[in-house]
């Protein structure tokens, strides 16, 4: 099976168990709408690709980190959208989860979806207590508070924002997640994969910037523009559009070369390379062959 057949059925696994017996049908119906259809998958997918490139020796295990991983991201947008924060409509190009259903269910599919992720983790951890644990102690502390997506979410509430710590709370904090729960499935060592994580994360918030700028909301499947709307420091309005689109790219060379030693270094470098070409927006790149821009 491939890296995304394999995502897609840990993730319908998951929900499948969370849906099971007599349950609440509309919150039951939420869990599924939440995740399905997905977004970019990305953190799983790079998750995954780490775990191979470190041998995947636990398959089973890798598969719940990557479904534990997507269903707390899930569930961090699910809670993003609702009124009390970003207000959003739109999700996925459908609506959110709480113009689908209701507030309360909202709230509470997205308890549910990170309440699972964890227990996910803990039944496949019968195979590897030790690394599941290690997954669990991960996944927890970019999660939460003060070095998870929690803490980026919470400076939206203070007056004076540490940029380069909300940063990397909301957005680099999942993809440190991901290298490091990708190599601890495999049996490696967390530390070394920090830097790849941090640096990919840095990179997205980059290219999150430039489509959040240049794309319309049909193209985003989510509202555009939102970062001016809320006043929110941004790459584009910092550098330009050239000025961020030369971060990025520098950014992601460093990724690259931050890669730990490992059998499968060389095919990892060519995953990254090929998600950065997909990370800039074609209209980014259209308006630098515009003089001036
Ligand atoms: C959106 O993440 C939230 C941010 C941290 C900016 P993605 O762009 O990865 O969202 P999906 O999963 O593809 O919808
Ligand atoms: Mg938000
Ligand atoms: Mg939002």
């Amino acid at each position: 099976m491939g890296v995304s057949d394999r995502i897609e059925a840990a993730i319908s696994a998951a929900i499948r168990a969370g849906q099971a017996g007599i349950s609440p049908g509309r919150l039951a119906a939420a869990l599924g709408y939440s995740v399905t259809p997905g977004g970019a998958r990305i953190r799983p997918t790079i998750l995954m690709s780490v775990a191979k490139a470190c041998g995947d020796d636990r398959p089973a295990l890798t598969d719940a980190a990557a479904a534990a991983l997507e269903l707390i991201h899930s569930a961090s947008l699910v809670h993003d959208d609702l009124p009390m924060f970003d207000d959003a409509d739109l999700r996925r190009g459908k609506p959110s989860v709480h113009r689908a259903f209701s507030q309360p269910i909202a709230v509470l599919a997205g308890d549910s979806l990170i309440v699972m992720a964890f227990e996910v983790l803990a039944r496949a951890g019968a195979q590897d207590p030790m690394r599941a644990l290690n997954l669990i102690s991960v996944l927890g502390k970019r999660t939460g508070m003060p070095f998870g997506i929690c803490a980026g979410q919470g400076w939206e509430s203070e007056d004076k924002i540490d940029l380069s710590a909300y940063h990397q709370a909301k957005t680099g904090a999942l993809f440190i997640a991901a290298t490091q729960m990708g190599a601890i499935a495999a049996g490696q060592e967390a530390d070394p994969w920090e830097e790849l994580g941090a640096r990919i994360g840095e990179a997205f918030q980059v290219a999150d910037d430039l489509r959040d700028a240049l794309c319309d909301e049909t193209t985003l499947g989510k509202p555009a523009g939102q970062d001016d709307l809320h006043g929110r420091p941004n790459a584009v309005r910092l550098l330009g559009v050239r000025g961020a689109v030369q971060r990025l790219d520098d950014i992601l060379a460093g990724a690259i070369s931050s890669i730990p030693k490992c059998p499968g270094e060389g095919q990892l470098a060519q995953v990254v390379r090929a998600y950065a070409d997909k990370l800039v927006p074609a209209t980014a790149r259209d308006r630098l062959m515009v003089p001036g821009e």
